[in-house]
């Protein structure tokens, strides 16, 4: 009976051990399982950790790429006179723009009015600003000056244009509204048919050759304000001179067109790297010729000298020539009867403090 205790009692214990070990072992493997799904859930946090600094560094990288970089950012606005043979420069862009992977834009303005209205100026800043898709562009057209800094935008365009001897300008005008030119010569012009010579017009004192239709590049460069429309105001002719320096890259001679191509092709190569080569082969194709144009006699030229007006818009044409030969004489140099722009001759040094 004793015996048969015994047995069953060991019986018990070994079935209490055995049920131990099982539990032991059940535990343990509970264990490695949550041991098991907490490893798969710290790579799954790595993952996501990472793929959110990656998603992060290509927000980072597309900002980089969708904002345009500084030299694709530029907006050029050569806001010509007439009759500065212009066209001639501007067709330089044309043919320019595919190889130098630029836009190039003319402002077509009703009328062929030089002056906007003031929701047309709003609309225009606004509008050159955000249009990426056009950038970089060179816009070209008969607008006065417009001051991009008072519209609340960001960025200013860069503005170059040329001047003409004050009376060379107003004889070409002249003949090309009377005869038009080589450029379209299909093309009716306003006073066709008029075969009045300059010399003769200014002898009877006609109006299309007043002293007062001198008074265009003045107003062109001084802008969208009132007293620059005022003929022979002192204020427009310093306002002229001062934005000449202050608002324009560069402003160049009719007369010296291909020094002028030179200097901006040194400078803004992203829109004019081959220009000078090609102005020069292609000198012919880019002239753009008055048709029946007669130069004006000696006295013609002096009585139009004798009016206030031609002495400041002669006074503003100086100043102009004065500082584009200050530029040239700086930035080129004449070797062998040749002209070539002078390369970078600023180096920086004492850097500090020194990268290890
Ligand atoms: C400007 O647009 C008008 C109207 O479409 C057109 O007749 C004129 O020829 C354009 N001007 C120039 C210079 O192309
Ligand atoms: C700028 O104006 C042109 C012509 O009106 C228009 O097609 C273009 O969408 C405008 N761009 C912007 C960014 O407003």
């Amino acid at each position: 009976m004793r015996l048969l205790r015994t047995m069953m009692l060991h019986k018990v214990q070994l079935l209490a051990v055995l049920a131990f070990g099982l539990a032991v072992l059940f535990i343990e493997n509970q264990i490695q399982k949550i041991d098991e799904s907490r490893e798969i859930l710290e790579q799954t946090i790595a993952r996501h950790e990472v793929a959110e600094v990656e998603q992060r560094h290509a927000e980072a990288g597309g900002q980089v790429t969708s904002s345009l970089s500084e030299a694709d950012n530029v907006v050029v606005i050569y806001n010509r006179v007439p009759k500065t043979g212009s066209t001639s420069f501007t067709n330089l862009a044309y043919d320019l723009c595919g190889k130098n992977g630029f836009h190039v834009l003319h402002i077509n303005t009703s009328k062929n009015n030089p002056v906007l209205s003031l929701q047309d100026q709003v609309r225009f800043v606004h509008n050159v600003t955000s249009w990426r898709e056009m950038k970089p562009a060179f816009y070209h057209g008969h607008v006065v000056y417009l001051d991009f800094s008072k519209y609340g935008v960001k960025g200013k365009p860069t503005y170059i244009n040329v001047v003409r001897d004050p009376v060379e300008r107003l004889v070409s005008y002249y003949y090309f509204l009377r005869f038009g030119d080589d450029y379209r010569p299909g093309l009716r012009r306003r006073k066709q048919g008029d075969k009045k010579t300059f010399d003769e017009c200014v002898a009877t004192g006609g109006p299309d050759c007043a002293p007062e239709k001198l008074w265009l590049q003045i107003p062109f460069f001084c802008g969208h304000h009132s007293e620059c429309w005022n003929v022979g105001s002192r204020w427009a002719l310093e306002k002229a001179k001062a934005n000449l320096l202050s608002e324009y890259l560069l402003v160049g001679l009719t007369e010296e067109l291909e020094d002028f191509v030179m200097i901006l092709e040194a400078v803004l190569p992203r829109f004019f790297k081959g220009a000078t080569q090609l102005y020069r082969t292609g000198k012919k194709s880019h002239l753009r010729k008055t048709t029946e144009k007669k130069p004006p006699a000696q006295d013609t030229i002096s009585k139009l000298q004798q009016s206030d007006v031609w002495k400041m818009e002669n006074e503003f044409y100086l100043f102009a020539q004065d500082q584009f030969q200050f530029v040239r004489a700086h930035a080129v140099r004449e070797k062998d009867g040749k002209l070539s722009v002078l390369p970078q001759s600023f180096f920086y040094e004492k850097i500090y403090p020194k990268v290890s």
